[in-house]
């Protein structure tokens, strides 16, 4: 298994935040997480990445355990986070917001800037999102939001991960942008044979293209199951898909 997340807690002061939160995502696998406001959905993907440590419990990235690692580390594992709020450097271009991307990698002498592997995942990058290759040299920070969300999911790719944790990419953009960031997630998971662990409010959508969701609520989840299946559970459809 790609990532296991075993009876977490995790509390902020004293308040539990997670209680108990047990999870998985497979190799190559999309992955829904949905849930209110509030619910824990971003205290969990923070305490994978390593920004927040939790309480009790277990997370395990190919059945090691990571709950101890600091960011930094979690990073050179193959785990990447697009946080909540698309954050991009913005008076870089978008071509080195990209380069930034695979930074790791480049001063690590495992791939180079000439190298036909970094142009190959810059064309593949541009392939999931022409807009960017269009915006190659233009200011990250002058981009839609949509632009910038595509731009933050593909400098995440750039670091060529194995497990990509993307939180809320649909907040905020046009029904139009929603669907082409659905679709664009759903080819990555094909193409980068990434395992993808997507948050979203907008359950409707992450149901069409994950093949299993979890559901998460007040810190704990609450149903769990293959996303077809869940689609015609009485109460999800009522409270998370009506
Ligand atoms: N830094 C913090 N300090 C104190 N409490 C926090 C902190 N971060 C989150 N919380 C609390 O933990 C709970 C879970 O928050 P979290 O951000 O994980 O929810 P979420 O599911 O991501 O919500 P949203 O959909 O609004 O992003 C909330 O009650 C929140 O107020
Ligand atoms: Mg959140």
């Amino acid at each position: 298994m790609l990532l296991e997340v075993k009876d977490l807690w995790v509390h902020h002061g004293r308040a539990p935040a997670l209680k108990g939160v047990t999870l998985a995502v497979s190799e190559g696998s999309l992955v829904a997480l949905v849930g209110p406001n509030g619910a824990g959905k971003s205290t969990l993907v923070r305490t994978i990445s390593g920004l927040k440590r939790a309480s009790a419990g277990e997370i395990l990235f190919d059945g090691k355990r990571i709950d101890r690692v600091p960011a930094h580390k979690i990073v050179g594992l193959g785990i990447a986070h697009v946080p909540e709020g698309r954050r991009v450097f913005p008076d870089m271009t978008v071509f080195e917001n990209l380069r930034m991307g695979a930074y790791r990698r480049l001063r690590s002498g495992k791939l180079m800037l000439r190298d036909s592997a970094f142009d190959d995942d810059l064309a593949l990058t541009y392939e999931h999102f022409p807009r960017l290759k269009e915006r190659s040299r233009q200011r990250a920070g002058s981009l839609s939001g949509g632009e910038q969300q595509m731009l933050a999911i593909g400098r995440a790719l750039m670091a060529r991960p194995r497990l990509l944790l993307l939180d809320e990419p649909s907040i905020g953009l046009a029904p139009r942008m929603v669907q082409e960031i659905a679709q664009v997630i759903a080819a990555i998971t094909r193409r980068w044979r990434v395992g993808i662990l997507l948050i979203e409010q907008n359950a409707r959508m992450a149901f069409r293209i994950a093949q299993h969701a979890y559901v998460l609520e007040t810190g704990q989840v609450v149903i769990t199951g293959a996303t077809d299946a869940l689609a015609q559970n009485e109460e999800v459809k009522r409270v998370y898909l009506g």
